[in-house]
């Protein structure tokens, strides 16, 4: 059986404080609620002394949220535990988060004080805190930097004063993995009363080892994690929830959450939108490159088995399903995968053909879409069976210039050329077409569309011309607008020949 990690969730206290990320209060019930789905132990609401709107969120979310503990958090300091008691009355289970700064520089140059004392109002702090509600925690400030054996010292004494839970925060995200995991695993040795009371990780970003350190705290004994969503909070970041959570469980480290780990992916996504705070595309778990494949040999390995490229099956994180983004790296397996999913089965001599012309078109757009896909599909089915073919196109024009063209057609397997001048560039090849064929040819309707709207978009050109009083549509489309009109009105006038 799996020891449980207790997931701490501060992303509305530790994770909002930090600039940019500030919510109101429909926001926040918002968050507390997904986080209440998403399955997290402990909510901290807020720092309920620093602003009536921090004790009214601890207020608000007591009220909203029946299942997790709500938790609010204060310095070692009598006003701000009372100010807390008071925001948590509506808590089901309320807890109430307060503590010291243990390390050199927070006794000598923050608060000016010495060892003793700080271990003192410590105590101080947990039996006052006890007086209000029975579960109290105790963090010990930038304990990352905090002397061991001071540090044991500490943690002992508070629990002899109460505290239920106690939490070791590197502050200022100083630790490696192994000096971390070393702090856990020396206090559970060398803390006499450890077992009536569990040690929680809280580890900062700043050197890109938050994940690292929790992960090593869990292994050498804690058993409560402070995280915070996508990893906000102050400076580089809280411990992110989804990289803690998705480690404990691809590992067979003999521990297990909480968590409801499909609904990551939305919950990422709330916080995202509702801090305006978008994570980089390469975020492990929520990242929107995190199931992306697109070198041509990781999707062809992907495509023959998941578990050749990922780790994590993205429906365990709410993600639909992994991706293969087509872009010039990919090879005809991906492809054709994509064809398929779309409805298209094509011989591999059509596939040959359609990958050559795929390339063509990946290297003048970044992504391939499926969009495009069906275009490139449909634009091959129709033109393979036409009995004119645009050969050749060469298009001189711009300010002060006068449009000009020259075309080449393959007329049932025979090319013809011919040059024109125009009012524009489509107008100059029109004319270059027109010269080819003896019929009369009147151009009736022309319309030009984008796709989806960048400038490395597909033009789709749709044409009507009349011929000997009978009308003909045709269709053209490519990145190359005057190309893709060519091809339309190569289309119609095909049709002037079946
Ligand atoms: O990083 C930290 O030390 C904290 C404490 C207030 C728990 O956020
Ligand atoms: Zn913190």
């Amino acid at each position: 059986m799996d020891d449980k990690v207790f997931v701490f969730d501060t992303t509305l206290r530790d994770g909002e404080q930090a600039p940019g990320n500030q919510l109101n209060m429909v926001e926040k019930i918002e968050i507390a609620k997904a986080l209440e789905l998403l399955g997290v132990d402990i909510i901290e609401g807020g720092f309920p002394i620093s602003s009536p709107g921090d004790f009214d969120s601890v207020v608000q979310i007591s009220k909203a949220v029946s299942n997790p503990i709500i938790c609010g958090l204060t310095r070692a300091i009598k006003k701000d535990i009372e100010v807390a008691a008071d925001a948590l009355k509506y808590a089901k289970r309320p807890r109430i988060h307060t503590g010291i700064g243990t390390s050199y520089y927070h006794i000598h140059h923050k608060l000016q004080s010495n060892p003793e004392d700080i271990l003192q109002r410590g105590v101080a702090a947990v039996k006052y805190a006890k007086s209000f509600v029975e579960d109290v925690e105790f963090y010990c400030e930038d304990a990352g930097r905090t002397d061991n054996e001071f540090l044991a010292r500490v943690v002992e004494a508070v629990i002899a004063a109460g505290a239920t839970v106690v939490n070791i925060p590197d502050t200022t995200g100083y630790c490696l993995p192994h000096e971390f995991g070393e702090k856990i695993k020396y206090l559970m040795e060398h803390v006499s009363n450890i077992d009536k009371a569990i040690l929680a990780t809280h580890c900062h970003n700043d050197l890109g080892m938050a994940t690292a350190n929790t992960i090593a705290g869990v292994i050498n004994g804690a058993r409560q994690v402070e995280v915070t969503m996508n990893g906000v909070g102050e400076r580089a970041g809280n411990t992110a929830l989804e990289e803690v959570v998705m480690a404990i469980k691809s590992h067979k480290l003999g521990l297990s959450t909480n968590i409801v780990t499909p609904h990551i992916m939305e919950t990422s996504r709330l916080v995202q939108r509702l801090m305006k705070s978008p994570v980089q595309a390469n975020k492990a778990i929520v990242g929107k490159n995190a199931f992306a494949h697109s070198s041509g040999i990781h999707q062809d390995g992907v495509l023959k088995m998941r578990e050749n490229y990922e780790i994590i099956d993205p429906k365990d994180v709410g993600v639909k399903e992994s991706s293969i983004v087509l872009t010039a790296r990919s090879g005809r397996a991906a492809l054709r995968h994509r064809l398929d999913l779309l409805g298209y089965t094509l011989t591999q001599e059509e596939l040959d053909a359609t990958y050559k012309e795929f390339l063509h078109i990946a290297d003048i757009k970044k992504e391939i879409n499926d969009e495009d896909l069906l275009v490139l599909v449909g634009k091959n089915k129709r033109a393979e069976k036409r009995a004119i073919h645009l050969d050749a196109l060469q298009v001189i024009c711009g300010k002060s210039m006068i449009p000009t063209a020259t075309v080449s057609l393959s007329i049932k397997g025979k090319v013809q050329t011919e040059s024109a001048m125009g009012d524009g560039p489509v107008d100059a090849v029109y004319s270059a077409i027109k010269k080819l064929f003896t019929k009369k040819i009147r151009l009736e309707e022309f319309l030009i569309q984008g796709f989806m709207g960048g400038s490395d978009d597909f033009g789709r050109v749709s044409v009507q011309i009349e011929c000997e009083n009978n009308y003909f549509y045709g269709f053209g489309v490519d990145t190359d607008i005057v190309t893709a009109s060519a091809e339309a009105f190569v289309d119609a006038i095909s049709k002037t020949l079946e």
